[in-house]
């Protein structure tokens, strides 16, 4: 994808659409009233003869001008009545915008931003910055396996124009960075199975990432199985393609002031989720590649806050397997030894995540004594079922560190949702045989709740730490208006802006 932007205070090269905003007044603003000047009134005329269009937030309407015009055709975008409008809604306007932009067959577009005097409660290059960043967002697409590229020459060149453009242009210069980690997180969870598994997802990592200044280290399975690592090893145990853990780091707090201890991110990285022995059913088992959008987003978060120069110490680790039955696959009924030391029953083979977590949660904690520890998985069935595709259920342990993570959520518009740790679902992951067991006693219930249980088990106290279960929210066959349909890259935004606003130097 090549979408390039510049900003301007006034149009220099030719585009060939432009964009105007309108409140629900459908009042011209100065730009608006120059082209119909041109058009010899037909924006006006189109505007007053169109009665559905109402100019509510998100909403547009294409005009083509006439043949002498500086442009083929104008996009109107309604803004509404500017009461409640914030940097989320004006995403989402953005991704409207793009989906018009495309139909009309726009190659180059103006956005033309004058002042709108009525508007309060947002600052103009705010509001352009973030429907510029709702246009990138929603304009991503993944087409690297298609052998036929598309005739339609897609959109390529958005120049923003007006008053406000130096501030506009730092402010997406941020909001860029951030999505070139979402695009990769999106990239990789799209990538099919065949071609993203452990060691060539490792390589991806270290190639993506070294560039940008982070330290980049790859247990292999030697490595893992002379560190003790069990779990995650006996996860991959059924597949040819042998597991790996890759531990990223980003030392970005200035040498003067080092504060030594880093925060931390841990993902589940199962690049395809048979169930193993413990088989899934084959409908929709494709899907299972996406079981590696935990550590898509904290490789995605990396790159954000590596291209951002973050001044953050961080430290993240994710665990990479494939789940496959086999004759040499782990089986029900299996003890394992995590590293932690804590002995572990096999139930279910399928409960898979939980043991790739154990391993990295233990490591990162020893290695590193993290400030805080959040990890995202696509660990449950039961966490879809409860909060389906829109919101991420999110167990944590401390109040501080979910205030801090609620205020990113509602500032970047991923969102989250508290769920309960209990003293009871911990204790139910007690086997009768071993230390624990990957199961709940009662079947399905609860089983996003006994799956945090679990890993509590694998936190030492007094760390702060947030479990986010993405099961629902990395992938969706549905277009939303900011994320086209499959891998999501749910996750890196809400964890970039939290290290932002609290964890910066
Ligand atoms: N990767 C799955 C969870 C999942 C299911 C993610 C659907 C996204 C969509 C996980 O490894 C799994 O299989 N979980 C089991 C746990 C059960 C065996 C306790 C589940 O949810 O059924
Ligand atoms: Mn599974
Ligand atoms: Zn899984």
């Amino acid at each position: 994808m090549s979408l390039t932007f510049s900003f301007a205070k006034s149009l220099k090269s030719k585009a060939d659409t432009a964009v105007i905003f309108l409140t629900k007044e459908k009042k011209l603003t100065a730009s608006g009233v120059a082209l119909d000047k041109q058009a010899g009134g037909l924006i006006k005329h189109a505007l007053s003869n169109e009665a559905n269009f109402k100019a509510d937030l998100g909403e547009t309407f294409t005009i083509t001008l006439p043949t002498k015009s500086d442009f083929a055709r104008v996009v109107c975008l309604g803004l509404g009545d500017f009461k409640d409008i914030d940097p989320i809604k004006a995403e989402t306007a953005g991704g409207k915008l793009f989906l018009s932009l495309d139909k009309a067959g726009a190659q180059s577009v103006a956005v033309m931003v004058d002042a709108l005097p009525k508007l309060k409660t947002i600052k103009l290059e705010v509001l352009s910055a973030h429907i510029l960043n709702g246009i990138e967002l929603r304009a991503y697409s993944f087409t690297k396996y298609k052998t036929k590229k598309s005739e339609k020459k897609p959109l390529s060149k958005i120049t923003m124009a007006g008053d406000v453009h130096t501030k506009a242009k730092s402010l997406f210069q941020t909001l860029n960075h951030i999505n070139k980690g979402v695009f990769l997180a999106r990239d990789l969870v799209n990538e099919p199975p065949n071609t993203l598994y452990p060691e060539a997802y490792a390589q991806i990592i270290k190639d993506e990432l070294k560039p940008l200044g982070v330290e980049v280290e790859v247990l292999d399975e030697k490595k893992m199985t002379k560190l003790g690592m069990g779990a995650i090893m006996a996860v991959g145990k059924g597949s040819e393609r042998q597991p790996r853990m890759v531990i990223m780091r980003w030392n970005g707090v200035p040498k003067s002031k080092k504060t030594d201890r880093p925060v931390s991110l841990v993902g589940k990285g199962v690049t395809f989720d048979t169930g193993g022995i413990s088989l899934k059913p084959g409908a929709g088992m494709d899907e299972m590649k996406m079981d590696m959008g935990g550590s898509a987003a904290v490789v995605g978060a990396m790159k954000a806050i590596a291209l951002r120069k973050a001044k953050v110490n961080i430290v993240a680790i994710v665990g990479l397997a494939e789940n496959m039955p086999s004759h040499n696959a782990y089986r029900p009924g299996d003890i394992i030894t995590s590293y932690a030391g804590k002995t572990i029953e096999v139930l279910n083979t399928d409960a898979e995540g939980r043991l790739v977590l154990a391993d990295c949660l233990t490591y990162i904690q020893e290695k590193y004594k993290p400030l805080f520890i959040i990890d995202l998985a696509t660990l449950t069935g039961a966490m879809m079922v409860a909060l389906g595709h829109e919101y991420c259920g999110t167990f944590v342990n401390d109040n501080k560190l979910w205030d801090q993570m609620e205020q990113a959520s509602a500032d970047t518009g991923e969102k989250l949702w508290r769920m309960p740790l209990d003293p009871v679902w911990k204790t139910e992951m007690e086997s009768q045989v071993a230390d624990l067991q990957n199961l709940g006693n009662v079947g399905r219930f609860a089983g996003a709740c006994t799956a945090a249980g679990f890993l509590e088990h694998f936190v030492e106290d007094g760390t702060p730490w947030a479990h986010m279960d993405i099961a629902g929210t990395a992938w969706s066959k549905q277009d939303k208006p900011t994320t086209p349909k499959f891998g999501s890259g749910f996750g890196v935004r809400v964890l970039d802006k939290l290290i932002q606003d609290h964890y910066e130097a």
